[in-house]
């Protein structure tokens, strides 16, 4: 038996396409020349992650709780990916139809321009593509997959806004023991070449008046730079809300780039915050999701539309505490830096 399976956009466009019992919602969308935003087809990364408004599913095909947690499975989140129906299915997807259109993924070659220590644990890498071929256009807040020419490869957020220079700019944690990370920051050399493949990700910001609060972790910070910028270009006067959370004093970067950007976005309010001060420290003490809380609380939640991007575990906390403030999943967007090796399957 076919199932049919309607897919609603955050636009209003809506599609319809059939889906087979044995069929995944990514791949029934694709044979019928829908290319859904997806990128590892395993119930690993969370991009193809919507909601389910009706229908029927007997269960989710093996992911990681990284991806989609049971409290989100709960409230009636899926992964397309990993989505086989049981019914005729009803789902929302959190981005327009433009985007199912100009998801059109390229490979760039280029090569590490710029490797510079911006903290104790965070370098900051410039890539530069090739001038043979095009330049990378992609929207703030998106990212690439990084392929070394030793076979590794991780995704990283670009920092900057696309434009015809060539130059990607990542802000990287360096793990002691990271396979892609401690490479670079050790034994990689400029002009090293590698492979850029991209752009991917729906975490951009929303074309709407509401105030952006954005909750950054860490180098979660990155694709918030890009989204910071852009803002910049496009409506200065803008309000804007950056809370910035690090563990430690010494992983604390970005001063720079934050100063510029106030100077360009006047009503940015900036606030940073650490979990273990020192006697130096003069920003505020705790984790941001904790921050992020207390700032709206008294204000009303509903105010802001949320941007918020880190490890698992933050994403995890901002997602409760918002639910717990009342904010609704549309006033939510997140990218979750899933680290490639701490994939843990619950399906
Ligand atoms: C969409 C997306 C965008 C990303 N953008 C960025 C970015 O802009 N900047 C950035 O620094 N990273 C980003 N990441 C994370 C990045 O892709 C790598 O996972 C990370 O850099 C670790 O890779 P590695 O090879 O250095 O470490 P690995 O060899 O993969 O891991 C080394 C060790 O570090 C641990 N580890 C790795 N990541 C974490 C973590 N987050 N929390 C706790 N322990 C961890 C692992 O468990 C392992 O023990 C992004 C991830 C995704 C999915
Ligand atoms: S495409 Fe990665 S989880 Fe579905």
């Amino acid at each position: 038996m076919t199932f049919s399976v309607k897919l609603f956009f955050d636009d209003d466009h809506e599609a319809a396409i059939s889906c087979e019992p044995d069929e995944d919602v990514i791949s029934a969308a694709l044979r019928q020349g829908l290319i859904l935003m997806s990128e590892c087809r395993e119930g690993v990364c969370s991009t193809c992650k919507c909601f389910l408004a009706e229908g029927e599913y007997s269960r989710l095909m093996s992911h990681s709780v990284y991806a989609l947690s049971p409290a989100e499975e709960e409230e009636g989140l899926v992964l397309a990916c990993r989505l086989r129906p049981a019914s005729d299915l009803e789902i929302e997807f959190d981005y327009p139809f433009s985007m199912v259109q100009q998801y059109e993924e390229t490979e760039r070659r280029g090569s590490l321009d710029e490797i510079e220590m911006v903290s104790d644990t965070v370098m900051r890498v410039v890539v530069r593509t090739l001038g043979a071929q095009e330049p990378l256009r992609y929207l703030p807040g998106q990212f690439v997959r990084i392929a070394l020419t030793n076979g590794v490869s991780r995704d990283f957020s670009m920092a900057n806004v696309s434009d015809d220079s060539r130059r990607l700019e990542f802000f990287i944690r360096v793990y002691p023991d990271g396979e892609f990370s401690s490479y670079i920051a050790r034994d990689a050399s400029p002009g090293e070449q590698v492979t850029l493949h991209g752009p991917r990700g729906k975490f951009i910001l929303r074309d709407n008046e509401r105030t952006p609060m954005f909750i950054a972790g860490g180098t979660g910070l990155a694709p918030v730079l890009a989204m910071l910028r852009q803002l910049a270009t496009d409506h200065a006067d803008r309000h804007a809300v950056l809370i910035f959370g690090n563990t430690n004093v010494g992983d604390v970067f970005g001063g720079e780039e934050l100063k510029a950007l106030g100077a360009r976005l006047p009503n940015l309010q900036v606030i940073s915050s650490v979990i273990n001060p020192d006697d130096s420290w003069t920003g505020r003490v705790g984790t941001a999701t904790a921050v992020a809380e207390e700032y709206i609380s008294g204000r009303g939640g509903s105010e802001f539309e949320y941007y918020y991007c880190g490890p698992p575990k933050m994403i995890e906390a901002t997602n409760q505490m918002l639910e717990v403030a009342g904010v609704g999943r549309e006033l939510r967007h997140h990218e979750d830096f899933v680290p490639s090796r701490m994939e843990e399957s619950n399906g």
